[in-house]
């Protein structure tokens, strides 16, 4: 049987450089990366650019050439900062990338594939306690899991939305981290879309 297609936008830094090499064993992925693109040798097929000015071009180049299964939205840009330092600025790319340039991805692949797999959001325990320098950042974690909530109900019968909530990711054995996207990405709960792993 050929194996499953996953693009995973944000294929570069700390949690991909432990998920990547698992999931490539399973999946033919198709990354999506920033500046580091050390990943490549996990990836049948890697573009490199930046969502914040270049999404459309990288949607549409990536759906316009693969047929998915599964989509993975990771990346993120920390703003180690309180809320009360935070500026207008840090928190509109915050939000972009977490959510807004998400939904565009979604978007897009419903427009040029019709998508109806899963799409599966990385957000992070963060989302659920207080950090002075991560302020800004617990906000759009927790935003990513009522974005998930509500994607499953809108989408429901159509695409199977989950989310996968992190510990540090220097403290979770790869295998956890591994096991838990793969039960995600399989659908093993089907009735669960928070996926927490520490
Ligand atoms: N690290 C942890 O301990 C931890 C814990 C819990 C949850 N998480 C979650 O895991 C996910 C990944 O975190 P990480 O720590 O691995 O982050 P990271 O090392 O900073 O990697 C983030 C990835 O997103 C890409 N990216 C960011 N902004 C981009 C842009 N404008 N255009 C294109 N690519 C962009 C980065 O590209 P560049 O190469 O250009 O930077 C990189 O490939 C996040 O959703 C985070 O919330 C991480």
């Amino acid at each position: 049987m050929p194996k499953k297609k996953l693009l995973f936008v944000g294929a570069g830094g700390e949690l991909a450089s432990k998920v990547l090499p698992l999931l490539s064993k399973s999946y033919d992925i198709v990354g999506i990366a920033g500046r580091r693109d050390d990943l490549r040798p996990y990836c049948v097929e890697m573009y490199k650019g930046n969502l914040l000015t270049g999404y459309q071009q990288l949607f549409e180049t990536a759906f316009r050439a693969h047929q998915f299964d599964i989509i993975i939205w990771n990346p993120v840009r920390y703003f180690f900062t309180s809320l009360m330092q935070s500026t207008r600025e840090s928190l509109h790319t915050e939000f972009d990338i977490a959510v807004a340039l998400a939904v565009e991805c979604l978007k897009t692949a419903r427009k040029e594939q019709n998508f109806s797999g899963t799409f599966v959001l990385v957000s992070s325990l963060s989302a659920f306690g207080y950090r002075k320098d991560l302020a800004t950042y617990s906000i759009v974690k927790n935003a990513q899991v009522r974005f998930a909530k509500v994607l499953a109900e809108e989408l429901k019968g159509a695409v199977v939305v989950k989310i996968v909530a992190p510990g540090s990711v220097r403290a979770i054995p790869t295998e956890s981290l591994g096991k838990a996207f793969i039960s995600s990405l399989e659908n093993e709960y089907p009735e669960r879309v928070l996926y927490t792993v520490q």
